[in-house]
């Protein structure tokens, strides 16, 4: 293996996050959440820009002590440039870019939606081509046929909103706060999955393995409005939140497992992944583990690689790097591994 070292960087929304690799190893992975947007309820892109500019210097900082290494050591310097929250995007691509330059190194351009899928490799155990992907983020909610290395198919994705969204928007009614999904976790593991039957969307063509999120939204709204909830008293609330979270996470749940198990049939194709924020739920890896059983090759990154981590960026990168190879992305950025090029271009 190429002992490539790659700082990455990772401030596509609300995280700000730097990691350092060699090769496909996290030295270092330093996730700063931003907590300033919880009282909002959600981010407030303005405010998680100039954050990223308060925060990024001293994650860097942290990351390279714990590392052990020294700003020399690195090969390759990576940002994520899309999708993703513009001014938040700008303040780490343009630090990975002045970095690059100071270095004479060459940046590497990375795919949020990319690192995700690839976040898997991340661990121990790594998935065989081709393998099923299914990305559930906060934005996205995508089953990717993996063929190779930066080689994608999408066979579906969501009409509506994303998994992660759906979670979230479920946890503002609730109460629960934000982010969402882990709240609506924690309290569901109390509850009992049974106390009410929210839809699961089916589609009619057999083989669309697109997803629907809106119609499980609208559904607990009702279901809220129609119990009286909202004026019920606050004892009453708590015993009867656990159940609902409960019913509407297992109802999340069933449709992304029954729509990607349909696809692993249909394409024949037995090696699974699961990635983002998403994958982080308790009920999600147990029925996605629950498939091993029957065969199938099942992988989830662990927590600390599920949700938006720089580390995921840095390995994609490396893969990127490796492969140079120019079409995985549909963006001219992508810069070659020549310290010139990179002066020219910055
Ligand atoms: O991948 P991610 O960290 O950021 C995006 O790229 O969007 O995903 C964030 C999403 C949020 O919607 C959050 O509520 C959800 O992942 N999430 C969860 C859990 N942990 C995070 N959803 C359900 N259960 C969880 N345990
Ligand atoms: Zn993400």
């Amino acid at each position: 293996m190429v002992m490539i070292r790659t700082l990455a960087i990772e401030t596509s929304c609300d995280e700000t996050s730097i990691a350092l690799l060699e090769g496909k190893r996290p030295l270092a992975n330093i996730i700063s959440s931003q907590i300033s947007h919880n009282k909002f309820g959600g981010v407030v892109p303005e405010t998680a820009s100039r954050e990223h500019v308060r925060n990024i210097m001293n994650v860097t900082k942290f990351a390279f002590e714990k590392s052990g290494l020294k700003p020399d050591d690195v090969d390759v310097v990576a940002a994520t440039y899309t999708p993703g929250l513009i001014g938040a995007l700008l303040v780490g691509m343009n630090f990975g870019k002045s970095l690059a330059a100071t270095l004479e190194k060459p940046f590497v351009p990375v795919n949020h939606i990319h690192a995700h899928v690839y976040s898997v490799f991340l661990e121990e155990r790594e998935p065989e081509f081709p393998f099923l992907s299914l990305i559930v983020s906060g934005g996205h909610t995508l089953l990717v046929l993996v063929n190779d290395y930066f080689n994608h198919r999408i066979i579906g994705s969501t009409i509506d909103d994303a998994a992660g969204e759906a979670f979230d928007k479920a946890s503002k009614m609730l109460g629960l706060g934000y982010p969402g999904g882990p709240a609506i976790d924690r309290i569901a593991e109390m509850g009992d999955e049974n106390f009410h039957k929210f839809p699961i969307p089916e589609f009619k063509n057999k083989e669309e393995y697109n997803f629907s999120f809106s119609g499980l939204k609208t559904a607990l709204l009702y279901y809220l409005k129609n119990t009286g909830y909202e004026t019920m008293s606050s004892q009453d609330r708590g015993e009867i939140t656990p159940h609902i979270a409960a019913s509407f996470r297992t109802a999340a749940v069933k449709q992304l497992l029954n729509n990607t198990v349909r696809a692993s049939i249909d394409f024949g194709i037995n090696n699974i992944a699961v990635c983002g924020g998403v994958s982080a739920n308790t009920l999600l890896k147990k029925e996605f583990f629950k498939l091993r059983k029957s065969g199938y090759n099942v992988f989830v990154p662990s927590t600390e690689y599920s949700t938006d981590n720089a580390a995921m960026i840095g390995i994609t990168a490396y893969f990127s790097f490796l492969k140079n190879n120019r079409n995985a992305f549909a963006d001219s950025l992508m810069v070659k591994a020549e310290p010139r090029l990179n002066k020219v271009l910055f």
